[in-house]
């Protein structure tokens, strides 16, 4: 199955298209039942529709809603999965109830984990008859009992300040806590562990080890003696595994605006959140799905984790602002990934390599394409009922390539061409952009004077396409800022479907698009430049998601000029 991938659309509808038992992790942050305007992120019509389309008829509307998508990402996830559901005190109760121990089974809940995302809960501010809420919780079932499970990820290794805390005596070896040696009353008698060691000799309750084992104790440095001469453990900082990570969870702190991570649209979750649950409860390579994806956090953290990943989300924006991030933190390194919206981009299609076009539109228009570059006769592929394809990457297809494929075919494959020809069938196909009026008319010819069919078919009524949105970039100078030039940029796009937002990159360097503004969605900045030449980059993006980018180049020298 292809990964590495970002698709839009209502989650439902696209994991049917999932092939069964391929993910290793799902998390879902879906949409809480809480009320319009906290659920309305974005704002575009996909996820208007969606927030109706489950808002309509209550909580009983919500859970079934919700329950036959988690039914979907049952049936994707291995037997080695887990599903990590992240919800609120609205309908946490339900969701564990009626969705996940009727889906899961109660014998696969593994654990509730209780986030603590804020220490300044909004209720608290009013004088409400409550009590402010502090947390989310994060339902966490696997699909087996035999589920991945990280041991090693659930301590958090000390950290300075706790290091020196916990371990303050010194010695010539290293640091060290002082540890009991000895049995306690509450430990039970052993009359076979009360021996004498150094002139020391416990009461009934004995050593904690045998002999032999305390000697290798003393040996390694790690046996000390009190001033009134009682045994201890010396415990070491490098044996320490690290703290225990409990299922209560509040070291991980709510994103603010500021933060380098922010991008600027409410709950966006912290990445150090979705690391914990990845490294916790998947490997290196795995396949990790989040298919309410928002901003994109457990994409982005997959990423870095070097595991694979599938996005879903039906807002046009939260797949651009995911594809946004993504270059952003991507590298040299980076596996590549693709993004598949509602239409396809015109240009994109037509300027693309010839050949990776011909096998993809043929692949679409459900034929299967030739293995090799150069197809014989100019075929490029054959049809479900083996008729030969040709694709033409141009528009306004004249007559000539009608009359050429029409004797290619008769060569390709002379009995199928006699076979369709006797039943009336197209003996071929051509795929294009656009026909010219010479082409149409040939084909009507062929079909009158030889009685022969050649279905013409435009890409457009096999794959939708759009033309991308026009962009357009002002500039003002506002004059100096102590050394800085402050210039005003006011972004104007054009498109049939309509502009949703733009991104902003100020040091553009000409090959990855790394926004600093990822959510503009009125399409004016004001940015403060050294002197000298700088590439500031513009994208708009429309509401199919479709983009165009502006470079504008810039001198700045004691007057601005665009180059
Ligand atoms: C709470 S946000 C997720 C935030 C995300 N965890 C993050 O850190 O950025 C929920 C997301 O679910 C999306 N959504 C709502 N209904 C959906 C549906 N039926 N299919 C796919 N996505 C949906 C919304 O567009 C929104 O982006």
């Amino acid at each position: 199955m292809e990964v590495n991938k970002l698709i839009l659309g209502d989650c439902f509808e696209v994991l049917k298209t999932l092939e069964s038992e391929t993910i290793d992790l799902i998390y879902i942050d879906p949409p809480f039942f809480s009320n319009r305007t906290y659920e309305v992120i974005w704002g575009d019509k996909g996820e208007i529709r969606s927030f109706e389309d489950r808002f309509s008829g209550g909580i009983d509307h919500y859970i079934s809603w919700l329950k036959e998508r988690v039914q979907e990402l049952y049936r994707v996830l291995k037997p080695t999965g887990s599903i990590f559901v992240h919800c609120d005190w609205h309908a946490n109760a339900y969701i564990r109830v009626y969705i996940l121990d009727k889906i899961f089974g109660t014998s696969n809940f593994v654990n509730e984990i209780i986030w603590q995302r804020t220490n300044n809960p909004k209720g608290s501010q009013f004088e409400k008859k409550n009590l402010g809420v502090a947390t989310d919780t994060i339902w966490w079932y696997a699909k087996s009992q035999n589920y991945t499970f990280q041991e090693k990820f659930i301590r958090l290794t000390l950290q300075n300040g706790e290091l020196s805390a916990k371990y303050p005596y010194f010695d010539e070896k290293n640091r060290y806590a002082q540890g009991p040696v000895i049995r306690g009353a509450s430990m039970g008698e052993r009359p076979n562990l009360v021996y004498e060691y150094k002139g020391y000799t416990p009461e009934k309750w004995g050593w904690r080890m045998t002999k032999d084992k305390l000697e290798e104790l003393d040996k390694a440095g790690d046996l000390g003696w009190s001033k009134n001469k009682k045994p201890f453990r010396k415990l070491r900082p490098e044996n320490d595994k690290g703290n225990p990570i409990y299922n209560f969870w509040s070291d991980i702190k709510r994103l603010y605006g500021g933060s380098a991570e922010a991008i600027g649209y409410p709950t966006q979750k912290p990445e150090k959140l979705l690391e914990r649950i990845i490294l916790m409860a998947s490997n290196e390579g795995d396949t990790i799905l989040d298919c309410f994806m928002g901003g994109g956090t457990t994409i982005a953290v997959a990423d870095k984790l070097n595991r694979n990943w599938i996005g879903i989300d039906q807002s046009v924006q939260a797949v651009k602002v995911t594809e946004f991030r993504l270059n952003v933190q991507q590298n040299l390194f980076s596996k590549p990934f693709t993004v598949q919206l509602h239409k396809y981009d015109y240009d994109t299609l037509r300027y693309q390599d010839a050949f990776e076009f011909e096998s993809w539109i043929v692949g679409q228009f459900g034929g299967v394409a030739n293995a090799k570059q150069r197809g014989d006769l100019g075929i490029d592929g054959r049809s479900k009922d083996n008729q030969p394809i040709q694709v033409k990457r141009s528009d306004n297809i004249g007559r000539n390539v009608v009359d050429n494929f029409y004797s290619a075919c008769q060569r390709f494959d002379k009995n199928v061409f006699d076979k369709n020809k006797k039943e009336e069938k197209y003996v071929g196909v051509i795929i294009a952009f656009s026909f010219g009026k010479g082409a149409i008319q040939e084909v009507a010819r062929l079909k009158n004077d030889e009685n022969v069919l050649i279905q013409l078919v435009n890409v457009e009524d096999i794959v939708p396409i759009a033309k991308k949105p026009a962009l357009q970039i002002n500039i003002k100078d506002l004059g100096s800022v102590k050394n800085l030039r402050e210039i005003e940029f006011t972004a104007v796009g054009n498109s049939a479907s309509g502009i949703q937002f733009y991104a902003w990159d100020f040091n553009y360097n000409d090959t990855t698009f790394v926004p600093e503004f990822f959510l503009d969605k009125i399409g004016k900045q004001t940015y403060k430049f050294k002197a000298g030449e700088h590439k500031i980059a513009v994208k708009v993006v429309d509401n199919e998601g479709l983009e165009s980018l502006e470079v504008i180049k810039l001198k700045v020298n004691g007057v601005v000029t665009t180059l």
